[in-house]
């Protein structure tokens, strides 16, 4: 299965994708969370401000809302104080005219008489303190409650009678707390609870019950001042909480409310969440976007270099012939066609320079088979020689598995071996009887003379060890050097088997030459003393190639040929 991205593997597709990062990724990132921080924290002061102005807001119309009762207890008061007007005279009839109002009952209370109670239930009378018959005497309504065992509490609005003394007569009116309480809700908002509560913490109103800990945490608050603003964490999460004083002292000479306002925070940063939401998918939609441009540009600059690069290879490999194919449109087009242009001229080049080589290779070897001539033409016995041994020779070297350059060394090695002859007499190489020691001792000398001859040329100085040891043999007992087994070169090994072999074929001045089956007898028998036996092997199976029968057992002695084979 091919990779998603295959042009990433290119380290110049990943610096270009690295770029993109860091120019639209990491901005991107870090633009998002700057907005979503600056966002978050201006909402959060929003959302404190509106919730202390809701705070307020609603302790104003608690406020408000008593202000609008004592005006009424007021009115009343003023029309019990006037006892000329008929219409009012009646009070039991008073009734009807508070139904669903702010008053749930009216009660007159006169200094050594029974309360008197014009509708409604009896109100208890007021708190009875010096403070209140001042405040009372002021002509100031006066706010008190009274907790009923059933533990709802009930409100109750004191006011003097016009034209009669505090201490002589009262009027105490019964506050409806639906009244009030529904100014509280029409006050607040839909997705805030609200609470108000007395000063000792008794929970006067609430359209959902607070946790206990948190009334533990408003008591603090309220003793360090009459606003506040905290945030509660809970289990199902955080809880903003705002409490504002509502001061009934000044006005009514009542003990001060606190009118608590609560939202949980994932309500109040509902918008937040959806701006944040909104927000990041923007965010993500452009890197999306971006990111799928840079694919795209990436994949159009990585892929004409991979088509460079393989096209590179294939010329680094030697083929001159490979063109590449580019169709971009920009650089890279001019790019490719300035390759090609390259490869076409290398190719001229190379092949120039290949055929002059071969050339020079070619005059090489024309030369040394020229010299090989002139060494063989010493002698009118040896015409052909050096060039039949380089033939076998390399042969044998072909079937023992030589590598070319070797082979190709055994060329030159084959063409050379018998240079050093040039300064031995044709009187010695063609004298017809036996040789004396010292003759002997010219003709030994010619490995070690074709080695010096050799020595100035570098190019042929791998060929000097085959020239030199061509007359080794394997048991040791060959010449110059005495060498044996594998302390002579292989191809010299292989060179000594096709100088004797074409030797003994060959006609002498001092015999004729052997038939070849004789030939094959004597190198069989002189395996692992004269020749390599694995040279050896593989002579035999060249001439059985040529069906030729290598016999197996014959009379033949092999003698000591040294008398017999001089070269
Ligand atoms: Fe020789």
């Amino acid at each position: 299965m091919p990779p998603v991205f295959p042009h990433l593997r290119s380290s110049f597709g990943r610096r270009i994708l690295l770029l993109f990062a860091l120019c639209i990724v990491v901005p991107g990132a870090i633009f998002g969370y700057l907005s979503f921080r600056q966002v978050e924290g201006k909402f959060q002061q929003e959302t404190m401000r509106r919730m202390r102005l809701q705070s307020r807001g609603i302790g104003m119309s608690i406020h408000g809302g008593f202000s609008s009762i004592e005006t009424e207890v007021e009115f009343l008061a003023g029309i019990l104080g006037d006892g000329a007007n008929p219409v009012f005279r009646r009070s039991s009839e008073w009734g009807w005219l508070f139904q669903d109002r702010p008053l749930l009952g009216a009660t007159r209370l006169r200094h050594g008489s029974r309360a008197e109670a014009l509708f409604g239930n009896p109100c208890p009378p007021p708190p009875q303190s010096d403070a209140a018959r001042r405040h009372l005497a002021s002509g100031q309504g006066l706010l008190y409650l009274q907790q009923n065992a059933g533990g709802s509490p009930r409100f109750f609005l004191a006011h003097a009678i016009r034209g009669k003394s505090p201490e002589r007569e009262l009027l105490v009116c019964e506050v409806n707390p639906d009244y009030l309480w529904g100014r509280v809700r029409e006050a607040a908002p839909p997705v805030t609870e609200v609470a108000v509560l007395s000063p000792d913490g008794t929970s006067l109103f609430q359209t959902r019950s607070l946790p206990v800990a948190v009334l533990g945490r408003v008591e603090q608050e309220r003793r360090k001042g009459s606003a506040a603003y905290f945030e509660w964490e809970q289990g199902s999460g955080t809880l903003l909480v705002d409490l504002a004083t509502v001061f009934l002292k000044p006005v009514f000479l009542a003990d001060d409310w606190i009118v608590v306002v609560s939202q949980p925070r994932s309500e109040a940063f509902a918008a937040v969440k959806r701006f944040t939401r909104a927000l990041f998918l923007t965010i993500g939609l452009i890197v999306l976007t971006a990111g799928l441009f840079a694919h795209v540009q990436i994949r159009r600059s990585v892929v004409p270099l991979a088509v460079l690069k393989e096209g590179t290879r294939r010329i680094s490999g030697g083929n001159f012939d490979s063109r590449v194919e580019i169709g971009s449109g920009d650089e890279f087009e001019d790019l490719a066609r300035s390759f090609n242009a390259m490869a076409d001229h290398l190719g001229r080049e190379f092949r120039i320079q290949a055929r002059l080589i071969e050339e020079l290779a070619q005059n090489e070897l024309g030369t040394l088979t020229a010299l090989a001539r002139a060494v063989d033409s010493n002698s009118p016995w040896t015409a052909g020689h050096s060039e039949r041994v380089t033939d076998l020779a390399m042969e044998l070297g072909r079937e023992l598995g030589l590598p070319p350059d070797e082979i190709d060394q055994l060329h030159r090695g084959g063409l050379l071996h018998d240079i050093g002859k040039i300064g031995v007499p044709p009187t010695i190489l063609d004298k017809p009887g036996k040789l004396t020691e010292e003759e002997f001792a010219v003709i030994r000398r010619h490995p070690s003379k074709g080695a010096e001859i050799l020595e100035p040329i570098p190019n042929l100085r791998q060929v000097i060890p085959i020239v030199l040891q061509h007359h080794e043999r394997f048991d040791g007992k060959g010449y110059p050097n005495g060498l044996k087994e594998e302390s002579i070169s292989l191809q010299a090994r292989i060179l000594a088997l096709a100088d004797v072999v074409d030797a003994l074929i060959s006609d002498r001045p001092y015999r004729p030459g052997w038939s070849r089956e004789k030939v094959l007898v004597y190198t069989r028998e002189n395996a692992g003393q004269q020749f390599d036996p694995e040279v050896v092997e593989a002579f035999f199976r060249i001439e059985a190639r040529r069906s030729v029968d290598a016999p197996a057992e014959t009379e033949f002695t092999g003698r000591s040929l040294e008398s017999t084979i001089r070269a």
